[in-house]
């Protein structure tokens, strides 16, 4: 397939997802275009999780289609694998492998899955390392290190693998507070080189600093999708109104 400049990043038409009875995603249609970042908000149990966990197809849908830079997401097999490549994900839980150094944990999946060289793979992973600041650490195990310094590993073993696309979700609610800024600085960093995002957060400094757009779900569905300055100034659906005002109110 050829791809066009007008072509979305990320494109979702006509999502429906349910687990059992329950109506997860609601007739979802999203269009976010080559290095945009989008701020996801909504309260608990409104769909945030299962949105990103659908755009690498860590869950399927009923209903619709998602493509990535214009191709479809593959329903299994080696495109698949190909596909959870181009599209990295850091979860609230870093998900290390806690018997393997931090250097082998960001080497793994580009030699096992990209068929990188042990030493195309090491030089790559240090120079990521180095830049979210664990160069230092290399040889340490997760154990080793604070929650902020594997979160931060985590994010270096995603971007390994040359993503065209980042999903954040809630990467910070498990980390103490004094460590939620270094990851949210690494975060910050990306989206200013360019990187295409969609980040699940409560970091409502974040939301207004780093996203471009502002995506509010209630119930399954996308109820606001505005610039942060609008959405945080002028919320318009009571939804969006009672979130904020729980979320800022203290
Ligand atoms: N595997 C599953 N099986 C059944 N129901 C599920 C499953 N995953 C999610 N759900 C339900 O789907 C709804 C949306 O869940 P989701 O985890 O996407 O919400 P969320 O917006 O990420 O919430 P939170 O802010 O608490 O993380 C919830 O009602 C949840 O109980
Ligand atoms: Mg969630």
């Amino acid at each position: 397939m050829t791809e066009n400049t007008s072509t979305s990043m990320i494109s979702l038409r006509g999502v429906n997802k349910h687990f059992g009875d329950y109506h997860a995603l609601r007739n979802i249609n999203l269009e976010i275009p080559s290095r945009q970042v989008v701020v996801l908000l909504g309260p608990s149990g409104s769909g945030k999780s299962t949105l990103c966990r659908t755009i690498n197809r860590l869950e399927t849908i009923d209903e619709g289609e998602i493509r990535i830079n214009g191709e479809l997401l593959p329903e299994e097999g080696k495109d698949l694998a190909k596909l959870r490549a181009e599209v990295g994900m850091v979860f609230q839980q870093f998900n290390l492998f806690s018997h393997m150094t931090i250097l082998d944990n960001v080497t793994l999946a580009p030699i096992k899955v990209r068929g990188k060289s042990k030493e195309a793979a090491r030089k790559r992973a240090m120079e990521l390392l180095e830049r979210v600041g664990i160069a230092q650490q290399a040889e340490k195990y997760p154990a080793q290190l604070s929650g902020g310094q594997q979160q931060r590993v985590a994010i270096a073993r995603a971007l390994a693998m040359d993503p065209k696309v980042m999903l954040f979700d809630e990467p910070t609610s498990a980390l103490d507070p004094e460590m939620i800024n270094e990851v949210l600085e690494v975060m910050d960093d990306l989206a200013r080189e360019g990187m295409t995002m969609v980040c699940v957060t409560h970091e409502m400094g974040f939301a207004r600093k780093a996203a471009d757009r502002i995506l509010f779900m209630a119930d399954g569905e996308i109820v606001e999708d505005r610039s942060p300055e609008d959405f945080f100034n002028n919320p318009e659906s009571d939804r969006a109104k009672d979130f904020l005002g729980k979320i800022l109110g203290h």
